[in-house]
């Protein structure tokens, strides 16, 4: 079955390379919102309904727990979360709104922080927990780092919860997320990720596969939909921080503190996949903290909510993209670095024409050190901006819904300080890697299922429906 699901995807993104732009039909992908406009809206409107009940109660309630921040507010104020843990799934807004994890799923405990073998896990260990099949809300007996061994695939139905504990995921892999749905990963600390592979790793309890190389991300997020990442501190991968491809949406990645790292985020890798058309992401309530060169995203199409997030620090921009995507940047700070260079929010990526279409809209946001949004599209057209007119935020506010971006409590680099680990490792930080300014980062995701050895493509009914489809397309392409 997963074989004929990789042709299939293949053979969709082939096809979408060949038909780039000329297409007539639209596909659409598991999850995708029929209107993207009302989920941002959606997003606003909370935001404010959350900042307005902050407003009205006295200081010593506010200092406890309702902060404004949407997300937070859903369920810190219950003194007993602990007890009612699953309750967090009903906290997600944006496009992730509805992503599950493992809620009405049993509750399991790693204990075990070892990683001693990914094709065979021992129970116990947070690689056990993550291929079962079942839904599992996922807790650590303690606080732990855990080392892997190689990249941790996660099965659907799952949340990787560290409330209570602090966790550092780091490593080989690092967390890869493909073909999967209904995933929450909160309060983890992840960073110093490497790539690695080329060996078998279990992907459920009756499944071993063999993986060619991973690119070294801390999340990985692959074909996959429903994911929410929240308060996670992120820094200093090989790769990307978090990477969405490969038509994955209903994303909404919050409250994440980033640091240290050259591409921080890709969303879409390659201009050519329409089926990434239907990719929807929010990003909201983030703080993009020291050392961070660029990609805060990298977008190619989609539909990309950028919203409340504090960006303190680029080199060299924050957010770009190519392939039109749509991205509706609102109630953002953006502090420029003090290149003179380098003020520009916005970079389009690869592209000398054509984009004066796209829609990449500025609403409310907050330009500090010289910093400035070029727009385009719709985004341009001042009907557009009388239909959604979000109020400017306040550099007060934004401070406020970030407070508590990354892990709860725990220091916000403490990955780089502590017994064992000797600066940033050698990819990332304040120095160009080689693939700065190229699009050579994206390249090489096919190593990961086609590495040698890997599931070969040999099903003639997939082969089949990819001809088939191929046939329907382009006869619907001569028609119109
Ligand atoms: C905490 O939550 C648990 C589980 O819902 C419940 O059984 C318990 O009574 C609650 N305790 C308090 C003090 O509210």
């Amino acid at each position: 079955m997963v074989p004929n699901f990789y042709i299939l995807l293949i053979c969709l993104s082939t096809f979408s390379l060949l038909f780039n732009g000329a297409t007539s039909f639209y596909l659409s992908l598991p999850h995708q919102h029929p209107d993207p406009e009302a989920v941002a809206y959606d997003v606003q409107r909370r935001v404010d309904d959350s900042i307005s009940v902050r407003q009205l109660l006295s200081t010593q309630e506010k200092d406890k727990c309702k902060t404004g921040n949407p997300i937070d507010d859903c369920w810190r104020c219950d003194s007993n979360w602990s007890n009612n843990r699953q309750r967090l799934a009903d906290c997600v807004i944006g496009f992730g709104q509805g992503a599950l994890g493992g809620k009405g799923g049993q509750i399991y405990i790693v204990t075990d922080s070892s990683d001693r073998d990914p094709a065979n896990p021992t129970p116990g260990t947070l690689r056990y927990g993550v291929i079962q099949d079942e839904p599992l809300w996922i807790i650590f007996s303690t606080s732990m780092t855990i080392k892997l061994k190689h990249e941790l695939i996660v099965n659907s139905y799952k949340t990787i919860d560290g409330r209570g504990a602090t966790v550092h995921i780091t490593g080989n892999g690092c967390i890869t997320l493909q073909y999967v749905s209904h995933i929450i990963i909160h309060n983890i600390h992840v960073y110093n990720c490497k790539p690695s592979g080329n060996t078998n790793i279990a992907s459920s309890p009756t499944h071993v596969g063999y993986r060619g190389r991973s690119d070294g991300d801390g999340i990985s997020i692959y074909g996959s939909q429903k994911i929410w990442i929240d308060h996670c501190t992120l820094a200093s991968c090989t790769d990307g921080l978090i990477d969405a491809i490969m038509g994955s949406t209903g994303i909404t990645i919050s409250n994440n503190y980033f640091s240290h790292h050259d591409e921080v985020m890709l969303l879409g890798h390659d201009d050519g996949y329409i089926l990434d058309s239907g990719m929807q992401v929010t990003i909201a309530f983030n703080i993009f903290g020291e050392a961070l060169v660029q990609r805060m995203p990298r977008c190619r199409r989609g539909y990309i909510h950028v919203v409340n997030n504090d960006f303190t620090y680029w080199e060299m921009y924050a957010i770009g993209g190519s392939g039109n995507p749509t991205i509706n940047s609102q109630g953002n700070r953006y502090i420029a670095p003090a290149d003179p260079n380098a003020k520009e929010v916005t970079k389009r990526v690869d592209t000398n024409e054509g984009w004066a279409d796209w829609n990449w809209r500025t609403d409310g946001d907050i330009m500090v050190n010289g910093a400035f949004f070029v727009p385009s599209g719709a985004g341009l057209s001042a009907q557009y901006a009388k239909a959604s007119s979000v109020e400017p935020k306040s550099a007060g506010i934004i401070n406020q819904l970030t407070m508590n971006a990354g892990v709860f409590g725990g220091p916000r680099h403490e990955s780089f300080s502590g017994p064992g680990f000797s600066g940033y490792g050698s990819s990332t930080g304040t120095t160009n890697t080689g693939s700065v300014g190229s699009s050579g980062g994206d390249s090489d995701y096919f190593g990961m299922i086609f590495g040698s050895g890997a599931p070969q493509p040999t099903c003639a009914s997939s082969i089949f429906l990819c001809i088939l489809i191929l046939c329907t397309c382009m006869v619907g392409n001569i028609l119109s």
